[in-house]
């Protein structure tokens, strides 16, 4: 399962496989702690940062990947923006996440990524269901699990669980086509 992944490019963003000179700017918003408010894993120490850069760019290679994070790279001046990323949890389910630096939050660019991460996961990876994940306080991802078609599923002492299925975002996307 799993083989590298074609940049996929939206209107404002590209998300593309990650390289080592990324290391700069993934540090940057991985040791940044407002990023990591919600995020159990993070903040990440550099040396972290780096291991984990690593892991992703090795992934790419891996016949049996089971992560595919990428980086999210404004589409007009190459910058990057933040990452996503897609855990295998089966060879059927993935669980994605989303993180952007702080500077760029609040302009619709986490949505649009999102968007494309997703597809990816159900056209290439060839997923059948994405789950996600966040902190009861975490209102922005909330509100991005709506956005995306994510559907509830249930809530533990201090977290969120939502799913998306093939079905639901194929219907989803046939009503956006016909304007409804
Ligand atoms: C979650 C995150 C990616 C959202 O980024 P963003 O730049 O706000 O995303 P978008 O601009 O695409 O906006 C998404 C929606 O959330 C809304 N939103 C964003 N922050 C919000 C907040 N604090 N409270 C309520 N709504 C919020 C936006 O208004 C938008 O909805 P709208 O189009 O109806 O206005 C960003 O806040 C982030 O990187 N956070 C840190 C990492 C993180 O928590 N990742 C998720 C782990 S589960």
């Amino acid at each position: 399962m799993g083989s590298s992944m074609k940049p996929q490019v939206g209107d404002r963003v590209i998300i593309r496989e990650h390289v080592a000179a990324d290391l700069p700017d993934y540090a940057d918003w991985q040791c940044d702690p407002a990023v990591g408010e919600y995020v159990s894993f993070l903040p990440r120490t550099r040396e972290e940062a780096e291991a984990s850069l690593r892991d992703a760019i090795e992934q790419q290679t891996e016949p049996d990947r089971v992560r595919f994070f990428v980086a999210i790279e404004h589409k007009d001046n190459g910058g990057i923006l933040g990452g996503a990323g897609i855990t295998l949890i089966d060879e059927h389910t993935g669980d994605i996440g989303w993180f952007l630096r702080k500077e760029y939050w609040g302009l619709g660019y986490a949505t649009e990524a999102a968007a494309l991460m997703i597809r990816f996961g159900f056209e290439d990876i060839g997923l059948r269901t994405i789950t996600a994940v966040c902190r009861k306080e975490n209102s922005g991802s909330r509100r991005m699990m709506q956005k995306c078609g994510f559907r509830f599923e249930r809530a533990t002492e201090n977290r969120l669980e939502y799913t998306l299925t093939y079905t639901d975002w194929k219907n989803n996307a046939a009503d956006r086509h016909s304007g409804s």
